[in-house]
């Protein structure tokens, strides 16, 4: 379980009470404890009412919410409050205010307006924390810390004169010498050579296409300067109060931080959801987001840290949910591994930016609100559900990710500024998806011999060990598939000569000469014996066979004939290769296929739109149903089951509503 203060399902919300009057706060409790909220994210924006002048604390007020919310059996996680400083800290130290790559300065009057790397706002920041703490170190509803809010949302990265600072402390820590820096940035390139730490900066506005290892070793170093903010709060956190776990606020696959890296130092794994109801295909991402957070916690339960109750404000149009939606979507993270269901935020509010978004408690209020009945009845299920707690998913399928090659993958002056990562990792995910297979994300350096299938899209940037490791897990008896720009550079973005994909063509079987970007409406085909032909897009590469077999050859342009998609035996494995993209239906086919040669079977057979997952726990079996469709629908249950929603046992057909839930426990 994530953690034993709190031992039960984490149910609730982001609770901002310094944005109401005290009487208020009362109703506020007793609303919860109605709801079966047990756990509140609380303090997140409060830092100016904190600490309204500098070095002035005041804490009065939160002492009483925090003990008004465990008389109630409100269990806290408490926020550090940093993400959004107080105005007095910009008119003392503007120079801590964040600045874009265009030189812009980015002033208070929203939020997240600090400069990472801001020593004034790090010392700031840190006093805050340590107070906190200390104030609340033995409070009996302190359960976790939610550190900052939502790192890097808005302010990703900042140009200013003191991250630049910054960035050539990362650089010499990184390379050691000027001369390491110039060989690894290719600096011989258009009379970039450097001969003085100060002459380097961050890649501010140029004429054209800044270096690409600047860009990328500065991607690196934003993501490590908010994480050092993370960690300096997490440092302080876990002197004071060590047995209480820290968390932050992911963002699903947010490109600006490399989650493999910040998850290591995190207690708990915790996700921001917030899948677009008007987007029929919506479930499908959030899956793949909670299947990332499953895996950057390493199988361990994480936390649905927020979602919304009914609606967003910040999209141009923001629909509903329609009716049991809200719910369906919840248990499909728990589906995928969360512990914990939460949600932006508890109560609506009357003033800010944010006053359209939903909330647990609406602006209409509690009677005869859909939403507020919802809310309970999730409180009231997800009660009935400790057996769960620290359940763990099996999956015998990998997708390697890394954000590096992403970050990569996507620089400019690319081949194809139209190949993007997250569709490229979508392409294989869906066909398992709908298939109701289990997949894990795992990063490049990853040992693979737990899985049987590793499924490799678009790994532009490879580890020099690369050959060996995918090598090793194939020739082992693994299955593996790649696709078209992989392996094509090292991790300074430095081209691997001789015949793309360097490294891997010993495994793949094969040598890529050259590829050919596509007009965004051009289209070719490629045909495979015995099954017809499947369109495809966006990319060719032109392979040279040396050992793979051509499983399907294009049929149009010059290279009409030359092998599309290639299958190489290797050792005990196979290795197969996608030069193209395909579109769905042939995915659909080539992994059904691997997965069938390798014995990897669903969770359940169930019809389209019905998603199915397993957890397990010790030896109990936890058999999740969910149906995304507008229709009812019949499945067939393999053996006998109890529904721990409604305590009735289940065998034979299970029929579903539309958005129905079964959440079932092997008899
Ligand atoms: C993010 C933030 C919250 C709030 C919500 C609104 O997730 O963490 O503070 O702004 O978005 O959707």
């Amino acid at each position: 379980m994530i953690t034993d203060r709190l031992p039960h399902v984490f149910y609730g919300g982001d609770y901002n009470p310094d944005q109401w009057p005290e009487e208020v706060w009362e109703e506020d409790a007793r609303l919860m404890q109605e709801a079966g909220v047990n756990l509140v994210s609380l303090a997140i924006f409060s830092w100016a009412r904190l600490e309204p002048r500098p070095g002035e604390y005041d804490f009065d007020w939160l002492d009483r919410v925090v003990d008004l919310l465990d008389a109630h059996g409100v269990k806290v996680d408490l926020a550090t409050a940093t993400a959004s400083p107080p105005p007095w800290l910009a008119k003392l130290h503007p120079e801590s205010l964040p600045v874009t790559r265009e030189g812009v300065r980015l002033w208070p009057g929203s939020r997240q307006h600090y400069c990472p790397s801001s020593s004034e706002y790090r010392k700031a920041a840190a006093s805050l924390v340590r107070r906190l703490a200390e104030r609340y170190r033995d409070h009996p509803a302190l359960v976790m810390w939610h550190v900052n809010n939502e790192y890097g949302c808005h302010v990703p990265e900042c140009y200013c004169d003191t991250s630049a600072r910054h960035f050539r402390e990362w650089l010499r820590a990184r390379y050691g010498s000027l001369e390491a820096l110039n060989d690894a940035w290719g600096t011989a390139f258009w009379a970039q050579h450097y001969s003085d730490w100060d002459e380097v900066n961050p890649p501010r506005a140029t004429p054209t296409f800044p270096n690409p290892t600047q860009q990328l070793d500065f991607r690196r170093f934003s993501s490590d300067a908010l994480l050092e903010c993370f960690e300096m709060e997490a440092r302080i956190l876990r002197e004071i109060t060590p047995g209480v776990p820290v968390s932050t606020n992911f963002m699903g696959f947010f490109k600006p931080l490399d989650y493999w890296k910040w998850a290591e130092r995190e207690d708990v794994v915790a996700d921001d959801s917030y899948p677009d109801p008007s987007d029929p295909e919506a479930h499908v991402g959030a899956a793949m987001s909670y299947d990332l957070m499953r895996s950057l916690g390493g199988g361990r339960p994480w936390v649905l840290m927020e979602q919304t109750p009914s609606k967003v404000n910040w999209r141009r149009r923001n629909a509903l949910k329609r009716p049991g939606q809200m719910r369906l979507w919840s248990y499909q993270a728990v589906a995928r591994g969360a512990d914990g269901v939460m949600f932006f935020q508890w109560r609506a509010s009357r003033a800010g930016a944010e006053k359209f978004h939903g909330a647990m408690v609406p602006h209409v209020g509690t009677e005869s609100s859909r939403t507020w009945e919802e809310v309970r009845q999730l409180g009231s299920e997800l009660g009935r559900l400790d057996a769960l707690l620290g359940a763990r998913t099996p999956a015998s399928v990998a997708i390697v990710f890394d954000w590096e090659s992403w970050w990569g993958l996507e620089l400019d002056s690319r081949p194809s500024a139209d190949v993007r990562m997250l569709e490229q990792a979508m392409a294989y995910y869906r066909p398992l998806f709908e298939a109701n297979i289990a997949v894990d994300f795992v990063r490049p350096d990853a040992d693979l011999s737990g899985y049987r299938i590793a499924l490799v899209p678009n790994l532009y940037m490879t580890p020099d060990d690369a050959g060996e490791r995918l090598g090793g897990f194939v020739s082992d008896g693994g299955a593996l598939v790649m696709s078209f720009f992989s392996g094509t550079v090292d991790r300074n973005d430095h081209v691997r000569l001789g015949g793309y994909p360097a490294q891997l063509r010993e495994l793949l079987g094969l040598r890529v000469e050259d590829f050919d970007a596509y007009a965004p409406e051009q289209r070719n085909h490629i045909n495979v014996p015995g099954r017809g032909a499947f369109e495809c897009d966006l990319w060719s590469d032109l392979i040279g066979l040396e050992g793979a077999e051509p499983l399907a050859t294009y049929t149009a342009d010059f290279y009409a004939g030359r092998s599309a998609v290639t299958r190489n035996r290797f050792g005990r494995g196979v290795a197969y290769y996608l030069g193209t993209r395909p579109e769905p239906g042939f995915m659909d086919w080539l992994l059904g296929t691997v997965c069938s040669e390798a014995g990897v079977e669903p969770a359940l057979e169930a019809p389209d739109g019905v998603e199915a997952t397993i957890r397990t726990n010790g030896g109990r079996e936890y058999l999740f149903v969910l149906n995304h469709g507008r229709e009812g629908a019949d499945v067939r249950l393999p053996g006998g089951w109890r529904d721990l929603l409604t305590g009735e046992g289940r065998e034979g057909t299970l029929r579903l509503d539309p958005f129905g839930v079964a959440v079932l426990e092997r008899a």
